[in-house]
């Protein structure tokens, strides 16, 4: 699953140019026995299985080598911290990160406590692995780094990039599709408009989707008088269901 995702697409040219190497392990070439067996019965009873710990360890010790020291080991699971772009771009700095992708019914608690330096989730829901939550940092990740996306400058207008705010509309052509017109500023040519437009539809749009976003925004006394604006033009707009 992993490396059909890891080998297409942005991440899949991201390993070729080498802005990238992924290395899968797979933590049952780590269990001793016949069986390689990762995982055992609760101590104390109760459903579900959990992940052994010797088996965890030993990958980890085994992949990372000597050279562990300020690398993050981070165990996905949904008792970690929240994942967010913030996280991403933090992690992007990083040469190297170990991520453990889990099982849900739990990892040994020793895992956390010894090995782990960071639990991330990727959301208040549980998956079946961390196979999932792993990919997902990767992705993010990935596009953060240098020359990955090509255009530097793109990551910081993303939504949740460097404003904090939810991105604007975009609008490509043909002009008029089934009579619903681009809207004019986007087509005037005037470089100055194009860029108030966005920033007053990014603020509107954060407004009506994401109030909370602006709790962690600094806006300058123009930005506030423009989030006004669209306040008091988005209460008088009749067509506002679309936003
Ligand atoms: N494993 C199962 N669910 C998860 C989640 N929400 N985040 C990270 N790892 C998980």
């Amino acid at each position: 699953m992993a490396s059909s995702y890891l080998g297409s697409s942005i991440i899949g040219r991201a390993q070729e140019s080498r802005a990238l190497l992924v290395v899968l392990h797979n933590i049952r070439d780590y269990a001793k026995g016949r069986h390689r067996v990762t995982d055992d019965t609760p101590y104390g009873g109760g459903g579900g299985m959990v992940m052994k710990p010797d088996p965890i360890f030993e990958a980890v010790e085994s992949v990372l080598g000597s050279k562990r020291e300020g690398t993050p080991v981070i165990l996905m699971t949904p008792q970690g911290r929240l994942f967010s772009q913030a996280v991403a771009r933090e992690l992007s700095g990083y040469k190297r990160i170990a991520l453990i992708a889990g099982r849900y019914e739990g990892v040994d608690e020793r895992v956390r406590q010894h090995l782990a330096t960071d639990e991330i989730s990727i959301g208040d829901y549980v998956l079946t692995g961390g196979e999932l939550p792993a990919l997902t940092v990767i992705d993010a990740v990935t596009r953060l780094l240098p020359g990955v996306l090509g255009d530097d400058a793109a990551t910081e207008k993303d939504s949740h990039g460097d404003s904090g705010l939810l991105e604007h509309p975009h609008y490509t052509r043909p002009m008029n599709y089934r009579g619903w017109r681009v809207p004019d500023t986007l087509v005037s040519g005037d470089h100055n408009r194009v860029e108030l437009w966005r920033r007053q539809h990014a603020l509107r749009r954060t407004w009506k989707r994401r109030p909370d976003l602006f709790d962690g925004v600094h806006l300058s006394d123009l930005e506030k008088e423009w989030l006004a604006k669209v306040v008091k033009e988005y209460e008088a707009d009749e067509t506002k269901g679309s936003e």
